[in-house]
């Protein structure tokens, strides 16, 4: 059997949970892993290595851990400017509704976004991209939401794509046109809606820009009867939906997500028990963002217990943005799910690999360490996979690998 590449002696994370019932990692003790052509045709113990492999490059890994790549699998990582300054009145005491009820919010990353070409989207989005890079993160999902109008969440989805172009990693796309009104649909957000199912959706669809349909359920943003519009018209075009829900409040946005078979229902923090039910019987995941429960200072923590009790599987992302979780480090953001909402090490790790595949519908193709799966992976100098949620601020990675390069 001839192969392209091939790692030995790691210890590996294959995350394919073992007997029923026991999460686990799926470690692989004395592992290697084989690509051809970007994928894996061999994840497991070297002994079980075929007699005739032949590799073509061969690399010792010295005993080093070895993860499927990570998945951050919800950020808004390209957008206009930054809200630093908002930072600075929330610390003198303002809230993040009452910012954004003033006008400010994401309405002031909507005009710095207007005002920015897609070369502009492009190269501040770079920076915020190698930082998730750095820590060994293969794919991305990137949401459009502060353009809302159909040029300009264009432009977002146009520059969120090129980013595959410019760095070895996989791009997933999320129309969020359903983020917020917009100035010029001040007090008319069914008008709004209207023009987001008709408009933009429609055009973004035509030019196959989104893998999936978001919207910010919320007081201030959209109801779940606005809400399930936007789903019908996705819906209508084929395409998969999530929903940002019950983060600030509880209006049953994850029971409206349910309804619709969603791919995830992320935040969660209010999230009640027929919540849990309704996206436990409908096999939506759970994706938990701790980075913006820390940054708003938020108390309500998301009912984990309670997910966990009726198996609803547990992804952990950045959300990385500039309002309400300006953080690009995947790793802290395991270490914040662990430390503010008790995530175990293997719930953390799970969930920033084959759930956060899942919230995306894409564990077909990527999250574990499974023959028939895209090569990506992240090999740590770590002696415990526990290093990696435990630590704030550190590093380990050693090397990240990309369709197997
Ligand atoms: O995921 N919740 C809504 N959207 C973003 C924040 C948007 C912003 O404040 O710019 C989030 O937290
Ligand atoms: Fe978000």
């Amino acid at each position: 059997m001839q192969v392209d590449r091939l790692w030995t002696n790691g210890r590996l994370m294959t995350m394919v949970p073992g007997a029923p019932g026991a999460p686990g990692l799926g470690v692989v003790e004395g592992g290697a892993v084989a690509e051809e052509a970007g994928r894996i045709v061999f994840a497991g113990p070297m002994a079980d290595l075929p007699g005739d492999l032949d590799a073509r490059d061969r690399t010792d890994l010295e005993g080093r851990w070895v993860s499927p790549g990570l998945i951050d699998c919800h950020t808004h990582l390209v957008h206009g400017g930054d809200r630093a300054r908002e930072f600075e009145l929330r610390l003198a005491g303002a809230s993040y509704e009452e910012i954004a009820r003033a006008g400010g919010g994401i309405r002031s990353t909507v005009a710095a976004t207007r005002a920015a070409s897609e070369d502009e989207l492009v190269a501040s989005a770079l920076p915020r991209l190698d930082a998730l890079l750095a820590e060994g993160v293969t794919t991305v999902e990137i949401k459009s939401g502060y353009g809302l109008e159909t040029e300009a969440e264009t432009r977002m989805l146009f520059a969120a794509r090129r980013l595959a172009d410019e760095r070895a990693v996989t791009v997933t796309t999320t129309f969020l046109g359903a983020h917020a009104v917009p100035p010029e649909f001040e007090g008319d957000a069914d008008g709004y809606i209207h023009a987001v199912c008709r408009e933009q959706l429609a055009s973004i669809a035509a030019d196959n820009l989104a893998d999936a349909v978001d919207g910010f359920c919320e007081t201030i943003a959209f109801s779940p009867d606005q809400m399930a519009l936007v789903f019908d018209a996705a819906q209508a075009l084929g395409l998969p939906v999530k929903l940002h829900a019950e983060q600030l409040s509880n209006l049953g946005g994850a029971r409206l997500a349910a309804r619709y078979g969603a791919l995830s229902a992320d935040h969660l923090e209010y999230l009640d028990e027929d919540g849990v039910a309704a996206m436990a019987h409908a096999g939506l995941t759970a994706v938990l963002l701790p980075g913006a429960f820390y940054f708003l200072r938020e108390t309500q923590v998301p009912p984990v217990d309670a997910l966990r009790l009726a198996g609803v599987p547990i992804a952990v992302a950045t959300d990385c943005n500039p309002g309400s979780s300006p953080l690009t480090s995947p790793l802290v953001a395991l270490n914040m799910a662990a430390t503010l909402f008790r995530l175990t090490v293997e719930e953390c790790l799970l969930g920033i690999t084959r759930n956060a595949a899942r919230a995306l519908g894409r564990l077909g193709d990527i999250g574990t360490l499974e023959p028939g799966k895209a090569c990506d992976l992240a090999i740590w100098n770590i002696e415990t996979p526990a290093e990696l949620v435990y630590r704030i601020g550190f590093n380990p990675l050693h090397a990240r690998v990309w369709r197997g390069k």
